[in-house]
């Protein structure tokens, strides 16, 4: 294996085959000192200004948050779930925010009593909050507001400029912040855009970042009060093929300098909240094969597991890494061909995405994806056909 290979499958070559030796297939495995390394490498890059929150959803592993939270980092939670996993893991309130499009009674109680800041979606969190928030001091929020325009990931799970069923549309943030006054103590202090998916190029993240300072700007006037957080999402990708580029998050943290220099107006803090970036390159998916076939001239490869434990292939069209690991021998690295891996379920929907796979692949031979550490193992539909679910290996 390259060193290009081993940064897509987290493990060396002997790593992979004493995991393979030693666990039942399928499993997921992760190894938190890459975790701890991702972690630092961004921040050292970033201004002490802009503060990191790890995005729990993609992926909420206790040993994973532990392992942020060790390292100070601020949490991105969607649920109540994610806000008590975050608190076992060490997390607290003062470093959390949390968000989504349709918070029920207990993620707006649970945010509220962890004492996070809650990013409102719409009038009607500001309404709830009201409500909900005893005493008489500030409940400072931030909302979430909806860009006329920004970049997407090709699959379209976050884009800009269209329809959502997140935040305020630009276009009437005047409207929302003047029913807003309405409901003080619950007070509107900062700004959350999240406008990118899975981005590569820097340039792109502060292209958006300088529409969210814009949009920042003009919220600030028409509350008369000084914004202390901006949220400029997540959405910093990683690569899922040799040939991809790589993220200059060094180029992406001196930008995000300038742009505080650009903006003397604003004297809080910038929050970043990348998930795939610092979960994915952390983890593996290994399934063992359980035949192979052609049918009508496609090669297909049968798994013990699929959608069941990676669904994102089916969700976006984009595949993971792959390699082919023959236990006790080594990595398999004779004339490949395209196939398509499918799973054990009884469904035409499980498939696992493309590979270019060993022509050779047996039986018991194991297909082990990369990246799999974000949007994998809670993703998945877990008890779809009751098959078990795949054990989660933590190392280092
Ligand atoms: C509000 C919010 N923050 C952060 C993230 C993390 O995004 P990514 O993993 O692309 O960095 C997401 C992803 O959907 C999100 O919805």
């Amino acid at each position: 294996m390259t060193a290009a290979t081993t940064d897509l499958f987290t493990f060396g070559e002997e790593a992979l085959l004493d995991l393979t030796a030693t666990r039942t297939s399928p499993f997921f495995a992760y190894d938190l000192g890459v975790a701890r390394e991702r972690y630092r490498q961004l921040r050292a890059a970033l201004p002490e200004r802009v503060r990191l929150a790890y995005a729990v959803k993609s992926n909420p592993g206790l040993p994973l948050l532990e392992t942020f939270s060790a390292e100070g980092a601020w949490f991105d939670c969607a649920s109540a779930g994610e806000v008590s996993t975050v608190l076992a893991a060490g997390g607290t309130g003062s470093g959390m925010v949390v968000a989504g499009p349709a918070k029920s009674e207990r993620d707006l109680q649970a945010a509220l009593f962890a004492g996070a800041r809650i990013q409102v979606d719409g009038i009607e969190d500001v309404a709830r909050l009201h409500t909900l928030h005893t005493g008489e001091r500030p409940l400072r929020v931030n909302v979430r507001v909806n860009p006329a325009s920004g970049v997407s990931e090709g699959a379209a799970i976050i884009s800009g400029g269209g329809p959502s069923a997140f935040g305020v549309d630009e276009e009437v943030v005047e409207e929302f912040v003047r029913e807003a006054t309405r409901f003080d103590p619950v007070q509107i202090c900062g700004l959350q855009v999240f406008s990118a998916s899975n981005e590569l190029d820097a340039g792109r993240l502060l292209a958006n970042h300088r529409t969210t300072l814009r949009i920042g700007q003009r919220l600030q006037e028409l509350l008369g009060r000084e914004l202390d957080l901006i949220d400029l999402g997540g959405g910093l990708g990683v690569r899922y093929a040799v040939e991809q580029p790589t993220l200059d998050v060094r180029a992406l943290g001196a930008g995000l300098g300038r742009v505080l220099e650009e903006n003397p107006w604003f004297t809080g803090e910038l929050l970043l909240e990348p998930g795939r970036w610092l979960s994915a390159p952390t983890g593996v998916y290994c399934a063992r094969v359980v035949r192979t076939k052609v049918s009508r001239g496609e090669r297909f490869v049968m798994l013990e597991g699929g959608i069941n434990h990676l669904l994102r292939p089916l969700m976006t069209g984009q595949s993971f890494p792959t390699l082919a690991l023959r236990p006790g021998v080594g990595v398999l690295d004779g004339g490949t061909a395209t196939t398509t891996l499918a799973g054990p379920l009884c469904t035409s929907l499980d498939r696992l995405g493309h590979g270019d796979l060993p022509v050779d692949l047996q039986p018991g031979d194991v297909v082990v994806f990369g990246r799999a550490g974000a949007y994998a193992f809670t993703q998945a539909m877990t008890h779809f056909l009751s098959h078990p679910a795949p054990e989660q290996v933590w190392m280092g």
